[in-house]
């Protein structure tokens, strides 16, 4: 695993955001895959100034957003679909139909499952996917103990993600209880995959992601394993690292 470790969040920002461009520029048919949370808003924005002041072109780009939950219809203001819509697809040229995320309200959630499966290898596969980080280690919602070569399917999402995802919603009460959600599996299949943390209450799961065992425990660790992973760190979130890591990237990913 590449770790560059930077000062600033802004900065690991903009080095995610000029990795996708990169890629969009030399395959604008790229398959990316998406993730939502505070963590890559930063690296939304970036992209869409990109779009906006550069011509940064989005017209053939595919994507793949990592997780959904269920029971949340896409017009729910929590819902993974609505936050895309909001804080980058609205704001960008791609075309609705080339964005997908999986099926919260889908009567049969494991043919939703399958279906997405399928739909990801129709389009070729994931060229580079986003990746936040859980303060338990999750990756999109695959808790701790998934195993490494889960794919997509309904996850129970745990209490302590339920309690930190509760900031976005009214009550405890309201927040879902299941999500449907890319599996370790499939993500392990993208091409490249770039891993965003910001802030000290990520330290100990980054540090458990890429120094600790590789251990279902901490399911971001079986990223250690895959041949092409960025993890992009601000200052807090490497806190609990031992290494000395560089603040810039050493050699292009994509
Ligand atoms: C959710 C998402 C994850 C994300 C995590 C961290 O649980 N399913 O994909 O990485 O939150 O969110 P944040 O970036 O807000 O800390």
């Amino acid at each position: 695993m590449e770790v560059i470790v930077s000062q600033a969040k802004a900065r690991i920002s903009v080095l995610a955001a000029q990795m996708i461009a990169t890629l969009v520029k030399r395959k604008p048919r790229a398959v990316i895959g998406l993730a939502t949370g505070s963590t890559p808003l930063g690296t939304y924005r970036e992209l869409i100034r990109m779009h906006k002041e550069e011509g940064l072109d989005f017209s053939r780009v595919v994507t793949f957003n990592l997780d959904e939950y269920v029971g949340l219809p896409p017009t729910h203001g929590q819902s993974y679909r609505h936050f895309m819509d909001t804080n980058l697809f609205s704001q960008i040229n791609i075309r609705t139909e080339n964005t997908h995320l999986p099926d919260g309200m889908a009567p049969d959630a494991a043919q939703a499952c399958r279906a997405y499966e399928d739909r990801i290898r129709d389009c070729g596969g994931i060229d580079l996917q986003l990746l936040g980080i859980g303060a338990n280690g999750h990756i999109a919602f695959n808790e701790p103990g998934s195993p490494p070569g889960s794919r997509t399917r309904v996850e129970t999402l745990t209490e302590k993600t339920r309690s930190d995802n509760s900031r976005f919603f009214r009550s405890m009460h309201e927040v879902p209880r299941y999500a449907i959600t890319m599996g370790i599996g499939t993500i392990m299949e993208a091409h490249s995959i770039i891993l965003l943390a910001s802030g000290r209450q990520k330290a100990e799961a980054v540090a458990a992601a890429v120094e600790g065992p590789v251990t279902a425990g901490c399911p971001a660790s079986a990223l250690q394993l895959h041949a092409s992973v960025t993890a992009i760190l601000d200052r807090a979130a490497a806190g609990k690292l031992k290494g000395a890591y560089p603040s810039e990237p050493q050699k292009p990913i994509v």
